[in-house]
């Protein structure tokens, strides 16, 4: 490494601890000065995320999308948390648009710290947009990271780290280090939180099962799942908490129904319309895309919106305590 961006490493790490220390709050001049040494250090990071473009807009309407339908389906932030009130600082991995640690900070207003961390800085903006427009940037703070080099953060500093959807960038060599990292940044008898769906709902649709074929071939290929099914993923969870050091580890399992007509079909229509438009250099990378792709997808498009058409998804968090 250079002096300069030697230098230039320093001086980040030191405005982020400083934002992170006791008198974080009173370092907010020094915010400018840190949003610009983090786009520096960020930018030219490589992401196995499936969407190429980090500052694609369908990206982030996909998202938009995305959180809703996950947190209304599965009942809430930390449905299955007994006491949410007991986390005082709360990490969000790979946080997106920050819908999720939003919606807690507004579930919880006794939480008095709340950080979210996303490798793309157009999501990181969009995500600080939301927590000024509802009065939370007090509290809720986000920052641009690369979950898969190291998390900026000092040990043993939070109680809760929470992980939704992460499948899309992570592949199945990078668990076991992403879990240490998860539980060095916890405190002994926090929780590490992680909830993945899995990829491909079952359908009516045929062309819609196609395309979801195509997406599992290509995950399974890139090193996304362990295995080339449907939860290639979900069925590894609890191994992997279990194998790397999480203890009592626990699970939950949502099933749920999207059907033509109601809020729910008509988020997974908004979904997939975006989703297999902006995976194409993804699936072309990892598999072979057939000439008639875009007739499968208009064709699941028009078999969504039919009255008779009917998906179901499944969703499972797992969560740990840390040593
Ligand atoms: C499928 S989205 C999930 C967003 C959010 N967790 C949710 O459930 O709504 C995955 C997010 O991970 C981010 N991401 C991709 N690679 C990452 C990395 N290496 N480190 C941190 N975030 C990453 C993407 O920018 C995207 O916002």
């Amino acid at each position: 490494m250079s002096k300069e961006k030697h230098q230039e490493a320093l001086t980040f790490r030191m405005l982020r601890l400083s934002i992170l220390s006791l008198q974080w709050r009173e370092k907010r001049d020094q915010n400018k000065a840190y949003e610009k040494a983090e786009k520096r250090m960020y930018q030219e990071h490589p992401s196995a995320y499936f969407v190429d473009d980090r500052s694609s807009a369908d990206d982030l309407a996909r998202l938009q999308v995305l959180d809703q339908m996950l947190t209304e389906v599965m009942g809430g932030v930390l449905p299955e948390q007994a006491d949410p009130t007991i986390f005082q600082r709360v990490l969000d991995v790979g946080c997106g648009t920050g819908g999720w640690l939003i919606e807690t900070a507004r579930a919880y207003p006794a939480i008095p710290l709340l950080v979210g961390v996303d490798v793309s800085s157009k999501m990181v903006a969009y995500a600080r947009e939301q927590a000024a427009l509802q009065h939370l940037e007090e509290r809720v703070e986000f920052h641009v990271m690369d979950a898969l080099r190291m998390l900026e953060f000092p040990d043993h500093f939070f109680d809760l780290v929470n992980h939704r959807a992460g499948v899309s960038y992570l592949r199945t060599w990078e668990w076991p280090k992403l879990l240490q990292e998860y539980q060095r940044v916890t405190r002994s008898g926090g929780i590490v939180r992680i909830s993945e769906g899995e990829w491909a709902p079952e359908s009516s649709s045929p062309a819609l099962t196609a395309l979801f074929d195509l997406l599992l071939r290509a995950f399974f290929q890139a090193g996304h799942s362990f295995t080339p099914e449907r939860n290639g993923v979900t069925s590894q969870l609890e191994r992997l908490l279990q194998q790397h050091g999480l203890r009592r580890v626990q699970r939950r399992l949502i099933s749920y129904d999207y059907r033509a007509g109601t809020k729910e079909g008509q988020r997974l229509l908004e979904d997939m319309t975006l989703t297999f438009r902006i995976i194409v250099p993804f699936l072309r990378k990892w598999t072979r895309v057939p000439d008639d792709y875009e007739q499968m997808y208009q064709q699941a498009l028009a078999d969504m919106q039919r009255p008779d058409f009917v998906a179901r998804g499944h969703l499972l968090t797992v969560w740990g305590t840390v040593l």
